[in-house]
């Protein structure tokens, strides 16, 4: 596996496999790669010829800088996973690499970019789109990997991609899980073993509100996951929605959609880290 750090490197050494008729996987990440983000290397890997990751903790999308300044940063690490994984490429270049000037692009694709963590972290997705848009641009793949842990995130991009015409298909890859059911999360190595326990609610309270929803309204099923959680020490929840899998406008009966996903952000423990999840009802 080669590491590399500037976009020219990058690009020749794409264009050697292009001359080959070779297809080519994105996988872009932040770094500090868990089993999730294994998980989407390991697909890309086996429906592509050339699999790129990227390491790249975007400051775009950060409102928050201190959660920025926290954000884990481990590149050895990442690409020993990567490289046991087989990806072809780690590409992991600076901030002056990607944003050489500020990028000034706005995206908005509403009601998609607005809702839930759109309305939450403002000017996230913003940031988000700037780099994928970047990454597409830099790598122009075959097909881009993303995993449904960040749910709203997938259908922004596809929205960025269909509107900016990129000719790849973005595939959504399944929420990876600890056995004990809590989503897997760069954030939960902030949790202590105390907090872990807690948080594990989380999905446990999903996977019960689906039996829940058998017999309650959609109104019901939503009041339920918010008090069930907030009724638990330790974790306090920022929003639950009920929504439509593609625009993610929130829904008010069961019968308004055939795809349907809850997704929620609970804060957990002492200094609260954010976590999110989402549940597929239909
Ligand atoms: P990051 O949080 O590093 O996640 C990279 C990819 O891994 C995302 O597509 C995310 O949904 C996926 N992922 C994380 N945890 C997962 C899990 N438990 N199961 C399945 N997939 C999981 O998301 C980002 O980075 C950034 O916003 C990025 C798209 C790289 C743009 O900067």
């Amino acid at each position: 596996m080669k590491v590399l750090h500037t976009i020219q490197d990058l690009k020749a050494e794409l264009k050697a496999y292009r001359n080959e008729g070779k297809s080519v996987g994105l996988v872009p990440t932040m770094g500090a790669l868990h089993a999730g983000h294994a998980s989407l290397v390991e697909r890309s890997v086996r429906e592509n010829d050339v699999t790129v990751v990227s390491v790249f903790v975007n400051p775009t999308q950060f409102n928050d800088k201190n959660d920025l300044a926290k954000y884990p940063r481990t590149l050895e690490k990442d690409c020993e996973l990567l490289e046991e994984k087989g990806a072809t490429i780690a590409f992991a270049p600076s901030v002056e690499e990607v944003y050489p000037e500020p990028d000034t692009r706005v995206f908005s694709y509403p009601p998609t970019d607005e809702v839930m963590e759109g309305g939450f972290r403002p000017g996230h997705f913003n940031g988000v789109c700037q780099v994928v848009s970047k990454l597409f641009m830099m790598v122009e793949p075959d097909r881009a990997y993303f995993g449904e842990k960040d749910f709203q995130q997938i259908a922004v991009i596809k929205r960025m991609a269909e509107d900016q015409k990129f000719k790849l298909e973005i595939c959504p890859c399944p929420i990876v899980r600890e056995e004990s059911g809590l989503a897997l999360s760069s954030r939960n190595t902030l949790l202590t073993a105390e907090e872990k326990d807690i948080a594990v609610n989380i999905s446990k309270t999903l996977f019960a509100s689906l039996d829940y929803a058998k017999s309650h309204s959609l109104e019901e099923t939503k009041q339920w996951v918010i008090d069930t959680l907030n009724g638990i020490d330790g974790l306090e929840v920022q929003y639950y929605e009920i929504v439509d899998g593609t625009s993610l406008a929130s829904l008010k009966e069961w019968e308004d959609s055939e795809d349907i996903v809850g997704c929620i952000t609970v804060f957990c423990g002492q200094i609260p880290v954010r976590l999110i999840d989402n549940i597929r009802y239909k």
